[in-house]
């Protein structure tokens, strides 16, 4: 209760000092497949083997994955490793098949452990990464005012669309579900900004097609 009254206070103290753009994306997620059907889906129809969750909290997904390998790394509890992403990423010498980033949800943390996930995914594996649509402003506001709580993850979606040997798309589930391939981009981003983080809730919004390369879940297998 109380930390509902202080995310209120913080809303409030937002809305006299932020940004003021505040219509809504009209996603469903309730009706759409969860996360954990999507990894597990994509681990069985390609054979994945070795599976790394970053940030798994208190297991609801990293308990339901059946992979041969599953590693999972969180400061707090959950998973196998307890240490943040950037300590793991420094000490691992191994490569995963598939990575689920799911920690902490700020652009910064986000585009390293892209970054850092692109240097340790096997030559056909994939990256997922959770909430990357937020609904509404309130969502991804850094640090957290809200309920759920996207962060702006979105910016290193933007960011990662832009690079030329990393292929990035959203799919439409589970509060968006970005999904990176290690190889030529397909669909090239062309941004004029250096910047990522000074992004605006705004220009996610206008752009939200182009900027986050959408796709349903049903044709998934055609990026593949
Ligand atoms: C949204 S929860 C993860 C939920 C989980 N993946 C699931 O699907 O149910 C985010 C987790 O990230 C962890 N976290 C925060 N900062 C982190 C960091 N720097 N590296 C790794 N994990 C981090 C938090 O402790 C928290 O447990």
């Amino acid at each position: 209760m109380k930390q509902k009254y202080k995310f209120l206070f913080k809303r409030v103290l937002y809305y006299l000092h932020g940004e003021k753009f505040f219509k809504r994306l009209n996603y469903d997620w309730k009706s759409l497949p969860s996360r954990t059907e999507i990894i597990q889906n994509i681990i069985n129809k390609k054979n994945y083997e070795k599976y790394l969750e970053i940030g798994c909290d208190k297991d609801d997904n990293f308990s339901k994955i059946q992979a041969k390998i599953k590693i999972g790394v969180d400061p707090q509890r959950g998973g196998t490793i307890r240490m943040t992403s950037d300590e793991f990423f420094k000490k691992n010498k191994e490569n995963f098949d598939i990575i689920f980033l799911d920690g902490l949800h700020t652009y910064e943390q986000t585009i390293k452990d892209i970054q850092n996930s692109l240097n340790i995914i096997s030559e056909k594996g994939v990256i997922l990464i959770h909430d990357c649509l937020p609904k509404k402003i309130w969502n991804q506001i850094v640090p957290r005012v809200y309920g759920h709580w996207n962060g702006d993850v979105w910016k290193a979606i933007v960011h990662s669309r832009t690079f030329d040997q990393a292929d990035t798309y959203t799919i439409i589930a589970d509060h968006g579900l970005g999904i990176i391939f290690k190889r030529q981009n397909r669909n090239l981003l062309n941004l004029k900004i250096t910047n990522f983080k000074k992004l605006k809730y705004a220009d996610y919004y206008n752009n939200h097609m182009k900027f986050m390369n959408l796709i349903n879940y049903d044709n998934l297998e055609k990026i593949f």
